[in-house]
């Protein structure tokens, strides 16, 4: 007897009962195809995100070869905590408000302009899937004609991270990906080093790094990293905040009356329904969990949807309770939070501040122009991915507005 196949079509459609199967019955145990040490438990998840002997080392067989050189994520000492404040300047610095909130409130605008007077829109394809990376293209200062092509590279680069099947055209996909996009890159770097402007490319152009500037290598793999890490995540975490809105109409009216609410809500979307459900470490020694030992050199995979639905932390953990006493968006955005959705320790998501920005202004804008937001009657709400997972369709019917949307818009 084994714990459930975490590769299968069947974990693939609804992992959330065999995360109850884990953590019950098999809390530790080995998955047969990948030879993963799989956690599902709270405490457990935790510790390995943040404790050693547990490292990002695993990230050097998974990104590395798509990146095309080291990231932040796979860094570990002070190499990391070196180019994790180089890289936090640009994303979260003093000037945020000014830099970044104007930037996704344009980005997000331009996109519900486009269906705001239809009536209806399939949320994920004509919205939330763009949005993140319109953001990112808009913040690192890359042309805006060439978003689709984003786009594409960081679906081929994701799909390349995950392949643990191995299969041979989502490799040379993910490789062709990291091709074109060094080709594209590479001019556009020449000339911010030469004139520099206020995106995040040129501050990583200008960068000066262990005493001297960053290579193109390294600062292509800078982008690609953001790129990916802002993707797929933030697309899941707007679809899954307001499916969770329209299902609880109780919390859609109160979230309309008081916008604070909207990372309270966002928060507790993503304790159910994780944008990353699975996040790997590397045990560079033994490791004891309880009565388990994890032998040195094993790839350990930890569940953050099994983790934050752990009863043993979270109060009736499968119902959607936005003011659940464990959730607090002052600290949910920070390492010191309750759920483990953007991680844990000194690998804390960089981007979790731009993430609740992002979610945040979509939510707002969302709600201004689309009254009478409903899920369509058909709506099947189904999820995929074992790694990153969101809902492959979010289609949704609203009222015309008669009125313009706010010219001042609420701030996140
Ligand atoms: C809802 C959206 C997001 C979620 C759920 C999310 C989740 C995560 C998680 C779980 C990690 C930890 C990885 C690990 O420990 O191995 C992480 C790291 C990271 N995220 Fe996010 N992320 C989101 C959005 C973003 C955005 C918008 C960016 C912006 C560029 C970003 C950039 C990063 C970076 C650079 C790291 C690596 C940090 C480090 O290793 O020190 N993320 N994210």
């Amino acid at each position: 007897m084994t714990g459930p196949d975490i590769l299968s079509a069947e974990y693939d459609a609804d992992p959330y009962p065999h995360y109850e199967t884990m953590r019950t019955s098999f809390p530790v145990y080995v998955h047969e195809s990948t030879g993963f040490y799989v956690l599902s438990r709270y405490r457990d998840v935790v510790r390995a995100l943040q404790d050693p002997p547990f490292t990002n080392e695993c990230y050097t067989w998974q990104i590395e070869p798509v990146m095309g050189d080291r990231t932040l994520v796979q860094m570990d000492g002070r190499e990391h905590a070196d180019n994790r404040k180089m890289l936090g300047g640009p994303l979260r610095g003093g000037d945020y408000r000014d830099r970044v909130v104007p930037s996704v409130e344009l980005a997000c605008a331009e996109l519900v302009d486009g269906f705001r007077r239809r009536g209806r829109v399939e949320l994920m394809s004509e919205f939330a899937t763009w949005l993140p990376i319109n953001v990112m293209a808009s913040l690192l200062g890359l042309p805006a004609q060439d978003r689709p092509r984003f786009q594409g590279w960081y679906m081929a680069i994701i799909a390349h991270m995950v392949n643990f099947g191995g299969d041979p055209e989502v490799e040379a996909a993910g490789q062709a990906a990291r091709r074109d996009m060094t080709l594209f890159l590479g001019p556009m770097i020449e000339e911010r080093r030469a004139r520099p402007g206020q995106d995040i490319l040129s501050a990583l152009c200008t960068a000066r790094f262990a005493g001297g500037p960053l290579t193109d290598q390294q600062i292509q793999a800078h982008c690609a990293a953001l790129i990916t890490a802002g993707g797929d995540t933030t697309v899941s975490g707007i679809a899954n905040t307001v499916k969770h809105l329209l299902l609880n109409p109780e919390h859609l009216r109160a979230v309309r009356a008081d916008r604070e609410l909207i990372d309270r809500m966002h928060i507790e979307a993503g304790r159910l329904n994780p944008p990353a459900h699975l996040i790997m470490r590397y045990a560079a020694e033994n490791a004891d969990l309880g009565d388990h030992r994890i032998p040195a050199g094993s790839t350990v995979a930890c569940m953050i949807g099994s983790a934050n639905r752990d009863p043993a932390r979270f109060t009736a953990p499968d119902t959607f309770d936005p003011h659940r006493p464990e959730v607090d968006p002052a600290r949910d955005f920070t390492p010191a939070g309750s759920v483990v959705t953007f991680g844990r320790g000194r690998h804390f998501c960089l981007g979790a501040a731009l993430a609740r920005t992002t979610v945040n202004v979509a939510v707002n804008q969302l709600l201004d122009a689309l009254p009478g937001m409903r899920l369509e009657a058909d709506a099947s709400l189904r999820e995929s991915g074992i790694f990153t997972r969101k809902l492959v369709s979010l289609p949704i019917r609203f009222d015309v507005a008669t009125t313009e949307p706010p010219t001042e818009r609420h701030s996140a």
